[in-house]
């Protein structure tokens, strides 16, 4: 008997150019309402939470339920991993009850060994490293904004080199867009994954958050601190300053430019009221891609 290859979505580089192009497709065909199929009957997805979540949570449940599945909310709180039973035990258990396990952590290592002793497919709803479902969302609201072909289009990232920046970096590997990101001193994104990027695509750094929205078709910011972070809100507040999202710096992006925010948003610190609540913003429309692209991504896994 031949057995399946288990793949996981651990980041975006997990999946081939071809396998991202045909996701976003299929998730745009979910919107749509053209797909009715039930890919998750009698399958059930455990939702493992280390941090706070409301997008992610609500719509891995929802995106469950719609595919005629059945999705359990496992804080790390309540299960035995936060009394230290180790990951790799739980993924072997986890694996004999469910059919695919989402988990939002700290530490990216605990998804690789999830992966490594499991058996059922991973999924990363965000690490301290990457937040590959964020971006998938990200990047099916540009191509409803400027179409299929993603290649053309000038990204600008403007903060923290976070799992948000770390992610679009992927992202910009595999499909080849340009891609801006402008950071403080010492809030750099991870080495390896920004070299390796460089290899792929047109990738330019800079301190000056101006120089990174001139020209972009994509403004995308995130928060300053991330959760774990919360202790260092006010250094990052102050090392921050002039990283804020105006709507005169959205002037100097291209006339066609939108709004990314991953959300929740700091209004007044990375992004003004005007420019979230603004005719260039998308970020409800991002939001909402959140249940499309991981409906997408469990048919593709899980089905
Ligand atoms: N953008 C995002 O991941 O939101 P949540 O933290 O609410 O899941
Ligand atoms: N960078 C943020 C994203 C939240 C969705 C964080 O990790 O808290």
């Amino acid at each position: 008997m031949s057995q399946r290859t288990v793949r996981h979505f651990l980041q975006i580089p997990d999946f081939s150019r071809q396998e991202l192009l045909d996701t976003l497709d299929l998730a745009a065909r979910m919107k749509r309402g053209e797909y009715t199929e039930k890919p998750l009957a009698g399958k059930t997805l455990a939702m493992i939470f280390a941090k706070s979540s409301t997008r992610t949570r609500v719509s891995f449940e929802v995106g469950t339920v719609q595919l005629g599945g059945h999705a359990l909310f496992l804080s790390s709180r309540d299960i035995q991993l936060g009394r230290g039973e180790p990951i790799r035990d739980m993924a072997r258990v986890l694996s004999r009850y469910v059919d695919g396990i989402m988990i939002r952590t700290f530490d990216q290592q605990d998804l690789v060994d999830l992966a490594t002793y499991g058996s059922v497919p991973i999924i990363n709803g965000l690490t301290d490293l990457l937040h590959p479902c964020q971006i998938m969302a990200d990047l099916l609201t540009i191509q409803e904004n400027f179409g299929a072909d993603l290649s053309g289009v000038k990204v600008a990232w403007v903060g923290d080199g976070n799992n948000m920046a770390n992610s679009w970096l992927n992202a910009a590997y595999r499909l080849g867009f340009e891609l801006r990101l402008a950071y403080p001193a010492g809030y750099e994104p991870d080495a390896a994954i920004l070299e390796r990027a460089r290899g792929a695509a047109n990738i330019i750094t800079t301190r000056d958050p101006a120089e990174a929205v001139a020209g972009a078709d994509v403004v995308n910011t995130d928060v300053w601190a991330s959760m774990g972070q919360e202790d260092e809100s006010a250094k990052r507040a102050a090392d921050f300053q002039g990283y804020c999202i105006t709507e005169e710096m959205m002037e100097t992006a291209t006339d066609r430019a939108v709004f990314l925010h991953c959300l929740p948003a700091h209004r007044g610190e990375e992004v003004t009221e005007g420019v979230l609540e603004g005719p260039r913003s998308r970020v409800w429309d991002e939001a909402e891609n959140r249940l499309h692209v991981q409906k997408a991504i469990m048919a593709t896994l899980m089905g």
